[in-house]
């Protein structure tokens, strides 16, 4: 087997910074990246099992890969559906090698290595109690000026829909000491921005008891260089107010807050286990607005769970107007093997799911329209992120993670990841148009 490797990733920022982690891993051990499947020894498939199907896609996607056995490729299928599927995935397409799940990524060297002498079906699966994090100073960054940093790894949450506690494993954080030495290193490499990652983000609970999450917030923050630090996705039981309280003192924390409901409706929120109910989450949100900064505030919603009705759809409704999110990222329930809501039968069907979920992004486009009319003549501070030549505009992006189009009357437009003084001058229910304040 030739030691090249191409490398596909779905999912969430959590899979595509292991993916990072991944490649950054497999060059370490001697192996480098083509861009071109036709070209690799090695074809790695990180997959996602969050909704829709999405291991029969898998298995359809590996059927594609058959074709290309007999020219001696090896393949590896990683991540969600890996670990959920487990050894079937050999079962079905034999001519897989290697099935691992996240949390046994740091084996990866050992695999690799039994794979070279010529081991078939090397598994990484019985990981998921480990209390070791994937740490590696081995990263792939993509995007060259925003790091990802993953904090915490896995879910002990166990929402009734929900795959990831069985595909990622149990909850454990990475020492604040470890976490604030890479913060650092990619803060010297010209990483002018940080978005620290977990499942639960702020469920973190350094396991050498020095920092709290929101002390972790600060410090990252308060780094030479770092001028935007970002944190997702938040998980409501663990949201402390002196998260709110770091935002506010620490300016560099990005005012975005990520904060997923799930449902309006207290009902609802029991059947998912989430374990709070709308008035408790109300709270939350409650300290978030008497924030001095205008903190800007982001859910997911999953419409048509098991038992849902009209009026818990409508207490949905209701509570995005109340919060007034300045995005929402709205999804059809979808049964997940192995969670607790596949024994509820999926009551919903799919029409009425579309129907509802129809009627959600509607009533959300509304309260957008109106927040984002509010930065209007507004003078932001963006990073810029790419150029769009043919309408002659620059996309840069602010705190509050809202994307603006902007116009300069410079010669040269200014570069990607550089910073940028904006003033709004037209808005629309997702996006900001504006033009750079000059400096001359
Ligand atoms: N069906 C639909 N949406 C889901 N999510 C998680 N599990 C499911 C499921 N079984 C959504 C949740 C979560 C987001 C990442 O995906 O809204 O916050
Ligand atoms: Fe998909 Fe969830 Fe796994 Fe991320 S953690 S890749 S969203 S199943």
């Amino acid at each position: 087997m030739s030691k090249t490797f191409y490398i596909e990733t779905f999912g969430c920022q959590m899979n595509a910074h292991d993916s990072e982690k991944v490649i950054g891993t497999l060059e370490h051990e001697g192996y480098a990246r083509v861009q071109d499947e036709a070209d690799a020894g090695l074809i790695l498939y990180n997959t996602c099992s969050i909704r829709d199907k999405a291991e029969q896609k898998v298995f359809h996607r590996l059927n594609e890969y058959k074709k290309m056995k007999g020219e001696g490729k090896k393949f590896a299928v990683i991540g969600c559906v890996a670990q959920q599927e487990g050894e079937k995935i050999f079962e079905r397409a034999p001519y897989v090698s290697i099935v691992s799940g996240s949390a046994s990524y740091r084996n990866l060297p050992q695999m690799l290595a039994r794979l070279e002498r010529g081991e078939e079906r090397i598994t990484g699966l019985d990981d998921r109690q480990t209390d070791e994090t994937f740490e590696t100073e081995f990263v792939a960054r993509t995007n060259p000026h925003r790091g990802y940093i993953t904090i915490i790894e896995g879910c002990d949450k166990f929402c009734a829909y929900c795959v990831v506690p069985y595909t990622r494993g149990k909850e454990r954080s990475r020492a604040a000491a470890s976490v604030l030495e890479e913060a650092r290193r990619i803060a010297d490499q010209g990483f002018t921005e940080i978005q620290l990652l977990g499942q639960n983000v702020n469920s973190y609970l350094d396991p050498s008891g020095k920092m709290s999450f929101a002390e972790l917030l600060a410090a990252v923050g308060s780094i030479p260089g770092i001028r935007r630090v970002r944190f997702t996705t938040s998980h409501p039981r663990d949201f402390t107010k002196d998260i709110v309280d770091a935002i506010d003192a620490v300016p560099t924390l990005c005012d975005h807050v990520h904060l997923p409901v799930q449902s309006g409706s207290t009902a609802v929120l029991k059947a998912m286990n989430r374990e709070y109910t709308r008035d408790w989450y109300l709270e939350r949100i409650a300290w978030i607005k008497a924030a001095r900064r205008n903190i800007s505030i982001t859910s997911d919603i999953i419409v048509g769970f098991p038992g849902e009705t009209d009026q818990d759809l409508e207490d949905t409704a209701t509570l995005l107007e109340a919060v007034g999110y300045d995005a929402i990222f709205a999804f059809k329930y979808s049964p997940r093997p192995n969670t607790p809501a596949v024994a509820m039968a999926d009551s919903i069907s799919d029409d009425i799911k579309s129907a509802r979920l129809q009627i959600l992004l509607d009533r959300q486009r509304e309260i957008q329209r109106v927040n984002y009319n509010r930065h209007l003549d507004e003078i932001m501070e963006l990073m810029v992120e790419s150029h769009n030549k043919s309408r002659n505009q620059v996309v840069g992006r602010s705190s509050q993670n809202k994307t603006v189009n902007f116009t300069t009357n410079q010669l040269i437009l200014p570069a990607l990841g550089s910073y940028q003084q904006v003033r709004i001058t037209q808005t629309f229910p997702n996006s900001l148009l504006g033009a750079a304040v000059e400096v001359n």
